[in-house]
């Protein structure tokens, strides 16, 4: 198994606020990983720490083998790492397809999507293409930030709460997206609130609390786990 991601002992801060404690986690090719946890757990600080988005952080982040913790976000995320931020940053005076046009193509990233395969993904975003960020809806939105992110070429997807605020129907058509990535050799971190999405996507779960991982398990152990994630998370 390679390793794409493999996270030790990582601390992150956000000015005097020291938010992670020493997050341990690794992420092979072609695996989904979900990280579960409360609100304020720390999931999206781990992401942001990840890109190196934080205020100070300490520890290792290593990225295909390549050590990252000192490198600026841009370099990292030319490792091949695409991160949709929960707040997905969709400029609203761009069309649609100026959005997805707008980040740049990563060297060798030979498992970029085209523009048309991107729509034939999502095939409301060509409807869509000519109208300005703002007039779509909130799940047009969140497949537009999904699919800018492929067309750059990453293959480690870092996704937050892609699901959250979405009509049912949507979440079932991420659900669909994030399987058909998995059988082209994707890797995907997804910090979702949503358990019931998640859940059949993963093939291993992190649990997060206060800063640090407190469970980790895979799918076969599911079934076994459930009381315990009941009892953490409400599921
Ligand atoms: N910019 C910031 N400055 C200071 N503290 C922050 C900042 N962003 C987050 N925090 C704090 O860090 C902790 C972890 O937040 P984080 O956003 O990582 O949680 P989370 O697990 O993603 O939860 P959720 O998304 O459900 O809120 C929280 O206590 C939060 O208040
Ligand atoms: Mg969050």
């Amino acid at each position: 198994m390679t390793e794409i991601l493999n996270i030790a002992n990582l601390q992150a801060w956000y000015g005097e606020s020291h938010i992670l404690h020493g997050v341990d986690f690794t992420v092979n090719a072609g695996e989904v990983v979900t990280l579960l946890g409360r609100n304020g757990a720390g999931r999206t600080t781990t992401l942001r720490a990840i890109m190196g988005l934080t205020g100070k952080r300490s520890g290792s982040v290593a990225v295909h083998g390549v050590e990252t913790t000192r490198l600026p976000t841009h370099r990292i995320a030319r490792l091949g790492i695409g991160y949709c931020p929960e707040e997905r940053g969709i400029f609203s005076s761009l069309s649609a397809e100026e959005n997805l046009m707008l980040p740049p193509r990563l060297k060798g990233g030979d498992k970029a999507f085209s523009v048309d395969e991107l729509y034939v993904m999502f095939p409301n975003l060509k409807e869509r293409a000519h109208s300005p960020g703002t007039r779509l809806s909130g799940g047009e939105q969140q497949m537009l930030a999904v699919a800018r992110i492929l067309r750059t070429g990453a293959t480690l997807l870092l996704l937050d709460e892609i699901s959250e605020g979405l009509a049912p129907v949507i979440v079932q058509k991420l659900a669909e997206v994030i399987r058909a990535l998995k059988a082209r050799g994707f890797t995907v971190v997804l910090v979702e609130q949503n358990f019931r999405f998640a859940a059949p996507l993963a093939d291993r779960f992190y649990v997060m609390e206060h800063g640090r991982i407190v469970e980790r398990f895979d799918q076969s152990q599911l079934e076994e786990k459930m009381s315990m994630l009941n009892e953490f998370l409400g599921v």
